[in-house]
């Protein structure tokens, strides 16, 4: 079943650019350069007040990118935290409001009570689930599936993408929708998703470049990622990704926040994981990463051709990934981030698929 992968983690990995490229399909007329025509939903999103989002884990990481998407795409106000959390805190929700669950399994007993209180509070109940017929799923108004076959690996990989392009893809729905694009935009973002898939496969490429890194990743006790804006939550799941399969201590932080606090951990031991690939913002998060640097840390960077080009040379090491446009580029780091934990996982000789005291589906609280 596993094929040629040594894991279902490594095989998931790798059936990313094919995952992506349903969701793609379902949302968006290659052909006309606009939005397919979608079943209707449940809600308005040109009238909606608000959005909440609660989800645990590498799913909430994906809706905290869609806060990125849609507070800035469709200026949609978007509420977002851990559903354990939400459910208990007894948050006050303005009535016709939409909230959103976003899970692999369907059956996360902490997302599904936090569906409840939502719907005993007036607001039109989305999901974003992988398992059809699971129980979130029956008891959403509106259902948008990842379309990405069962996920076997514990720690989710496809599901995470599929989760963030489904986000990346009702993000333009809602922008169209609210008419918040300016002129020209919008087909510049529909261009953007459409290449995505191809981008996924271009990512993979790099995966022999990252086993390499991971070799020195391996022989660290703690590992810090940076990232900024939508990168942050990627940075995020970066270091979960590697606490879960190579039980190896690891932080993701806003670049911005680390002079606050982290950088007192800075010193020749502790490699420093920047995920930057070229935008507005390359320049801040590269002046995070000389900080760093000065202090004798181990810069490995995740860029793109240009940010390599401008600024590959203050980092010890460098992946390269495709050239993309920035709104898809948190989806395409994903793999990067993905392929690192695993490589390093594996070489370590960790059971990858079953890392120890996690289960696939959460249905206790
Ligand atoms: C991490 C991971 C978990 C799940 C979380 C939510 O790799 O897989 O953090 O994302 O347990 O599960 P679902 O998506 O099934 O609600």
């Amino acid at each position: 079943e596993k094929g040629p992968y040594r894991h279902f983690m490594l095989k998931e990995i790798h059936e990313q650019p094919d995952a992506v490229s349903r969701v793609v399909g379902r949302y968006i007329d290659r052909a006309e350069r606009t939005l397919a025509q979608s079943p209707p939903l449940s809600f308005d999103f040109a009238t909606l007040p608000r959005m909440t989002v609660s989800a645990c884990g590498t799913a909430y990481l994906a809706g905290l990118v869609g806060k990125y998407w849609f507070e800035s795409l469709a200026r949609l106000p978007l509420d977002i935290d851990v559903a354990s959390e939400f459910r208990y805190r007894q948050p006050p929700l303005q009535p016709g409001g939409l909230a959103m669950f976003i899970s692999q399994s369907g059956e996360t007993a902490d997302t599904l009570a936090a569906l409840r209180y939502c719907a005993s509070n007036d607001q039109h109940i989305a999901s974003v689930v992988n398992v059809a017929e699971s129980t979130i799923a029956r008891e959403s108004g509106s259902v948008f599936p990842l379309l990405c076959g069962p996920e076997i690996g514990v720690a989710s990989t496809k599901a995470f993408t599929a989760q963030l392009t489904t986000l990346a893809c009702l993000s333009l729905v809602a922008a169209k929708e609210r008419g918040t694009l300016p002129d020209g935009a919008f087909e510049k973002l529909i261009d953007a998703l459409t290449a995505l898939p191809a981008a996924l496969s271009q990512a993979l490429l790099a995966s022999d470049d990252i086993a390499e890194i991971a070799r020195g990743i391996s022989k660290a006790k703690d590992v810090l990622f940076l990232g900024r804006g939508a990168l942050y939550p990627i940075a995020l799941e970066g270091a979960l990704k590697l606490k879960e399969i190579s039980y190896i201590h690891a932080e993701g932080y806003a670049a911005g926040e680390l002079k606050h606090g982290p950088i007192a951990l800075v010193d020749d031991t502790l490699p420093v994981i920047v995920i930057a690939p070229s935008d507005e913002l390359t320049d801040k998060t590269v002046s995070n990463m000389q900080e760093v640097r000065a202090r004798g840390g181990q810069i490995i960077l995740i860029t793109d051709p240009k940010g390599a080009a401008i600024h590959g040379s203050t980092a010890a090491q460098t992946v390269i990934l495709p050239q993309v446009h920035s709104f898809i580029a948190p989806i395409v780091a994903s793999v990067a981030i993905q392929l690192l934990a695993y490589h390093t996982a594996a070489m370590m000789g960790a059971d990858v698929d079953q890392p120890r005291n996690l289960a696939k589906s959460v249905t206790v609280e």
